[in-house]
């Protein structure tokens, strides 16, 4: 993999060639003060955000009554280093989020940030504020990953890879209610399409295995009259959504390489000779990998950057239980108090 396949695989260089094809997004150039947020420790959100928290939970009702715990009190909403302020930009997000129909999917370049949905309140990348942008961007490895090792797992020369000039970018895309079902990874090899898989591979989908041939079909005739000529490399991937029958959208590009989840395939697989043969190029119809059977399903890919399902309850409200017991834990530790059981009992499931 090269890096000059990396960069033909970055949102602004394919997006103007398929913007019929595919969401409707809008990139926003990043200006280096959001990347040096971005890439700070802390987790501060910017000016506004924090204030408009304050105000939210200080309503009659909570001044008024006794014992109900403050939100708004000082060590809660006291930042731990000044909050950034990006106006210009800001405005940007905001008129952006408004024309794309109030509701986006964030990334960068290359990458969303998948690993951090623990963090949103309806655990999806859904945003419908710039603060929703923020948080996701801050709390992802793979927007980190963007910004600092973009071309780690190319074959140029270091110095290339360090001098190498990356022009980062926001991008903005309509939300839009996805049926994981539909979703497909397409692998391109010699500009021939090598091979197919289900696109979450944690899932047994029935319909995928009982509509094989028509999916196949379909990709099969969009990659030759949409993609193929139009993508600038011979090596790629590219994701697909099937709406139904002959409705085709295109998702993403991404490099032909081990960075690439290959999903059902491995790279060996992929990278060497055995899914494709040249000589059978007039007859080739590429494979579908799919999960076969509800027994078949493999582990989420992201399991490991869920939060305990504790902390997820306590953040989403979606047990205020568990809230009150941390509050009322965090206030018996700052009196001295100290129960042995504690870690294990607080906020065991329901
Ligand atoms: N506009 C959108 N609205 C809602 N969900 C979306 C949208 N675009 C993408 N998704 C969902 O998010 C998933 C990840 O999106 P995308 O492929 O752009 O991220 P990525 O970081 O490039 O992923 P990968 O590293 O696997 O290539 C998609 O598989 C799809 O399910
Ligand atoms: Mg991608």
């Amino acid at each position: 993999m090269k890096i000059s396949e990396v960069l033909n695989c970055s949102f602004s260089a394919w997006y103007p060639r398929f913007k019929d094809y595919t969401i409707k997004s809008q990139i926003i150039p990043l200006p280096q003060e959001f990347i040096d947020y971005l890439l700070a420790d802390q987790v501060v959100l910017p000016e506004g955000t924090l204030a408009m928290s304050a105000s939210d939970s200080d309503t009659e009702d909570n001044r008024n009554t006794e014992n109900v715990i403050d939100w708004a009190t000082e060590d809660l909403l006291t930042p731990v280093a000044e909050p950034p302020n990006f106006p210009e930009f800001e405005t940007l997000l905001k008129n952006t989020i408004k024309r794309l129909g109030g509701q986006v999917f964030p990334k960068l370049n290359w990458s969303a940030p998948k690993d951090a949905t623990w963090i949103s309140f309806d655990r999806t990348l859904k945003c419908t504020c710039t603060s929703d942008v923020y948080l996701l961007l801050k709390s992802s490895d793979f927007i980190s990953h963007d910004l600092t090792q973009p071309f780690k797992h190319c074959c140029d020369d270091e110095n290339l890879k360090n001098e190498t000039n990356v022009k980062y970018e926001l991008v903005l895309r309509k939300w839009q209610e996805l049926n994981p079902a539909y979703e497909f990874r397409c692998f391109v090899k010699d500009n021939i399409l090598i091979g197919i898989s289900q696109r979450h591979n944690d899932m047994y989908y029935r319909f995928i295995p009982e509509n094989r041939k028509e999916i196949v079909s379909d990709i099969q005739a969009f990659f030759y009259h949409i993609v193929k000529d139009n993508f600038p490399d011979k090596n790629y991937c590219f994701d697909v959504y099937r709406r139904c029958q002959g409705k085709l959208l295109l998702l993403d590009f991404n490099p032909f390489g081990q960075v690439t989840d290959g999903l059902l395939y491995t790279w060996e697989e992929l990278e060497g000779d055995e899914l494709f043969q040249a000589e059978d190029l007039q007859q080739h119809v590429p494979e579908l990998r799919c999960v076969e059977s509800p027994s078949g399903v493999q582990s989420n890919p992201y399991g490991a950057y869920a939060f305990p399902k504790d902390f997820i309850d306590i953040s989403s409200g979606d047990d205020p239980s568990k809230l009150v017991q941390l509050l009322q834990s965090k206030v018996r530790e700052q009196n001295g108090e100290c129960s042995s059981d504690d870690e294990t009992t607080e906020y065991e499931g329901t």
